[in-house]
C-alpha cells in the first residue's frame, strides 16, 4: 500500500510500526472532514426524569426517528437522573461498519454524542488510518458509532448489568436499522452486550465473531490503548483483520 504522509502520521500517533497488509491495498483515500455538529437534546433546563417509570415499548419495531425520540425520553434506568443528555449514535445510517463502544463520558454528555473526548481523537485516527470517518461520507467510508448505553454512568464508573440490560433493545435496534457489513466492539463492555461473553479482550480478537449474522471483531477500547500503549499495534492487527473480513464478505 502506498501510505500517504497523512496515514503515516496517523498511525505514527497510534503507536503503530508502518507495515502493510495486502488487503488493503484497495481501500479509498482517508476524507479528512471535520466532525458534523453534535446533536444534542433539547439542552435545557428539564425536569430529572424518574428511574423505572420509562422503559420503551415497541423498540424492535421503530424507526430512526422513533428510536431516537424513544431514547432521548427513556427512563428505563436510575442513570437518567445524572445525565444532562442521551448519546445516541452518530454516523451514516446505512454505514459499512459500525463501531460500538461502552458508555458516554463526561464530553460526550456535554455533546450529545459518542466517542468525542481523548478516547474519540484516539478512534478516529484509528478510523482515518484506515480510510474511514465519522464525517459525511459515502456508506463505505462514513462509519456508525454507538455506545451500549445512552447515558452517562456517574463519574465514569462501570456500567452496572441492570443499566446494560435496559439499554440493550436500543443498541439491538441500531443494529438492525443500520445493517452493518461489520462491526468492531470495542472494550469489555461492547462484548459483553454484543457477544454475551466475560471473556478477556485478549481471548476474543483475532478471530472473527457473529451478531445478528453479521461479522464482529473484538478489539481493545481506546481508552485503554491510551493507557497500554504496548496493545495499539494489536488494535492495529484488529482493524487489518476487519478490513480482511470485510473484503471477503464483499467479493463477489
Ligand atoms: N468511551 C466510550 O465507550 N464511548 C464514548 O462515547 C466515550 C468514551
Amino acid at each position: 500500500m502506498g501510505w500517504t504522509e497523512r496515514q503515516r502520521a496517523m498511525l505514527d500517533e497510534m503507536g503503530v510500526r508502518l507495515w502493510a497488509p495486502p488487503e488493503t491495498q484497495t481501500l479509498p483515500a482517508p476524507v479528512d472532514a471535520p466532525h458534523p455538529p453534535a446533536v444534542r437534546g433539547d439542552g435545557a433546563a428539564v425536569a430529572v426524569p424518574r428511574p423505572g417509570g420509562g422503559r420503551p415499548v415497541g423498540v424492535e419495531a421503530m424507526d430512526w426517528p422513533a428510536l431516537r425520540e424513544a431514547v432521548v425520553n427513556c427512563s428505563a434506568c436510575k442513570l437518567c437522573q445524572g445525565r444532562r443528555q442521551t448519546v445516541f449514535g452518530v454516523g451514516h445510517p446505512h454505514a459499512h461498519w459500525m463501531v460500538v463502544g461502552e458508555a458516554p463520558g463526561e464530553q460526550e454528555d456535554r455533546q450529545g454524542e459518542p466517542f468525542v473526548g481523548k478516547s474519540g481523537q484516539l478512534l478516529d485516527n484509528m478510523l482515518r488510518a484506515i480510510g474511514l470517518t465519522r464525517a459525511q461520507a459515502e456508506p463505505a467510508q462514513q462509519v456508525y458509532i454507538a455506545n451500549t448505553i445512552k447515558c452517562r454512568p456517574p463519574g465514569n464508573r462501570n456500567p452496572e448489568p441492570e443499566e446494560l440490560a435496559q439499554c440493550e433493545p436500543f443498541l439491538i435496534r441500531q443494529v438492525e436499522l443500520v445493517k452493518p457489513k461489520i462491526i468492531l466492539a470495542m472494550g469489555r463492555f461492547a462484548v459483553q452486550s454484543l457477544l454475551r461473553s466475560n471473556e478477556p479482550i485478549g481471548r476474543l480478537r483475532g478471530r472473527v465473531h457473529r451478531y445478528q449474522g453479521v461479522p464482529l471483531i473484538v478489539t481493545y477500547h481506546p481508552a485503554y490503548l491510551l493507557r497500554n500503549l504496548e496493545d495499539k499495534s494489536r488494535a492495529w492487527d484488529d482493524l487489518c483483520l476487519a478490513l480482511q473480513t470485510l473484503k471477503a464478505v464483499d467479493a463477489p
